[in-house]
């Protein structure tokens, strides 16, 4: 179990504490949030309980998160239930013999957030229209990810190219944290021609989202096949190991590795996932 202070960014001052139990066998972790009376009401606890099942969700192996506020504490279950944690039963604790002369017997309800619930309950994800939006969250998040976009000339490519592309967005909180621009080059076939997730939310599910709803838009033009060109295992790369494994994950095969394709300093992949 850790234990740690709340602390407001802005004036410093200390709001609180709170717990964070990491995964038992069965991948379930545990969170417990106090604030000071002050800043109840104000959407703090909310804020906090995201963070943590974010960090969990991300750094973790826990595929579920418990909490078990008390059955009076109606403010603590709404924070469950909007970070999309479902009623799963109740609970009562029983002190010892000596220590029921101080305190009575505790009684909760017990909640959990599964990491598929706490993801659809915060992402959004948007098909973009507008070319300038396009590359305005096409430049943002780019730019963000130097090691995997470490080119000038080619960002400046991509976040022009995107302007005429198909666009998702994905949305976390309410801010754009990753895209997918898809290009068509004949009717049946298209190909990721640029994507990308900020990487503080790296790991979350998100991409392999984008992809599925990618995939749903796709199907309704019946187009059969989804490319993507990406660096191949040739070249040491470790961040571009990842993203070959995500794609792998996301049911694409590589296909062909073109060596001078991209110059002979960037050996590019070609990979292939046939569409349902
Ligand atoms: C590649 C990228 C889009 C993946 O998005 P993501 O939201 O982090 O990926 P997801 O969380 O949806 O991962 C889905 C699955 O892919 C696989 N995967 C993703 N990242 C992985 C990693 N770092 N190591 C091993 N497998 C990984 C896993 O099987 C994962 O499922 P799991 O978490 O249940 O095990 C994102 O990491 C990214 O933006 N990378 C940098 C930019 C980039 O590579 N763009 C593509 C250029 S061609």
């Amino acid at each position: 179990m850790t234990r740690g202070v709340i602390v407001n960014k802005a004036s410093n001052k200390k709001m609180g504490e709170c717990k964070l139990g990491l995964p038992n066998a069965d991948l379930m972790a545990f969170t417990d949030i106090k604030l000071f009376p002050c800043f109840w009401n104000k959407g703090y606890g909310k804020e906090i309980k995201n963070a943590l099942c974010k960090y969990l969700f991300q750094h973790t192996e826990a595929v579920v998160i418990k909490a078990d506020p008390n059955v009076k504490n109606t403010a603590s279950q709404r924070i469950q239930e909007t970070c999309g944690g479902k009623r799963i039963g109740e609970k009562v604790h029983h002190f010892s013999t000596e220590m029921q002369y101080y305190t009575k017997d505790v009684y909760s309800i017990v909640y959990h957030v599964q990491k598929r619930d706490w993801l659809h309950k915060n992402l959004e994800i948007r098909k973009i229209e507008q070319g300038k939006e396009k590359s305005e969250i096409c430049a943002e998040i780019i730019l963000s990810l130097p090691k995997w976009f470490g080119l000038p000339e080619a960002n400046k490519e991509y976040i022009e190219g995107v302007a005429g592309s198909d666009f998702f967005a994905a949305y976390m909180f309410g801010k754009p944290v990753g895209f997918y621009s898809i290009i068509s080059h004949f009717p049946e076939t298209s190909e990721i021609y640029v994507c990308g997730i900020l990487e503080d939310f790296h790991r979350l599910g998100i991409g392999k989202e984008l992809q599925k709803e990618v995939e749903r838009s796709l199907s309704i033009r019946y187009v059969k096949y989804l490319t993507v060109k990406t660096l191949s295992a040739s070249h040491p790369d470790k961040g571009y190991v990842k993203t070959r494994e995500f794609y792998k994950a996301c049911g694409f095969i590589p296909l062909e590795e073109f060596k001078t394709l991209w110059g002979e300093a960037n050996p590019c992949l070609f990979m292939l996932k046939k569409l349902k």
